[in-house]
């Protein structure tokens, strides 16, 4: 395999490790609150971070890559209202998508097929979550601020459950 897309790819699984610790510190900030269903809402999403974290690292191996698992950074932002956490969800897969895009046209350069079509796969699904994070952000903007909206609301993201990513390697 092309030496630059491995280690972007070997770095991808560092990030989506991130973003599971990053989503989990979510959660934890709306269990200290008493909202639950917003708290199961991003372990789901911390959830789904680690399979995509496997994903990438899975690939790597069955490609004959040597994998390198370096620290994982300690979440650091700081959240003030509740609606803070749901816009820097929005804004971290906006920053993941410009990783894989990266990956992508790197993959593409080195006419790496392979990874390109084993990339597809997460092009789509930061579609998915940034309309996902997107979403929130306008729930919460129509029925957050009142405290029967927020119960609603809370309610929902109560009923998230985990699913095991449909791809499979
Ligand atoms: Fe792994 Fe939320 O993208």
């Amino acid at each position: 395999m092309d030496q630059t897309v491995s280690q972007l790819l070997n770095e991808q699984i560092n990030k989506e490790f991130y973003s599971a610790y990053l989503y989990l510190d979510m959660a934890n900030f709306y269990a200290a609150r008493g909202l639950d269903g917003f708290a199961n809402w991003f372990e789901v999403q911390a959830h789904e971070e680690q399979d995509h974290a496997m994903l990438f690292y899975r690939y790597l191996q069955n490609n004959s890559e040597t994998v390198t698992l370096e620290a994982i950074a300690k979440p650091d932002k700081v959240f003030e209202t509740l609606a803070d956490p749901l816009s820097a969800a929005l804004e971290h897969e906006k920053y993941v998508t410009s990783l894989i895009n990266a990956i992508y046209a790197a993959a593409q350069e080195a006419r790496d097929f392979r990874t390109t079509q084993f990339l597809d796969w997460f092009i789509k699904e930061q579609g998915e979550e940034e309309k996902n994070a997107s979403d929130l952000i306008t729930k919460m903007a129509l029925f957050g601020s009142e405290a029967k909206g927020l119960y609603m609301l809370n309610s929902e993201l109560a009923a998230r459950v985990y699913a095991a990513p449909s791809l499979v390697l």
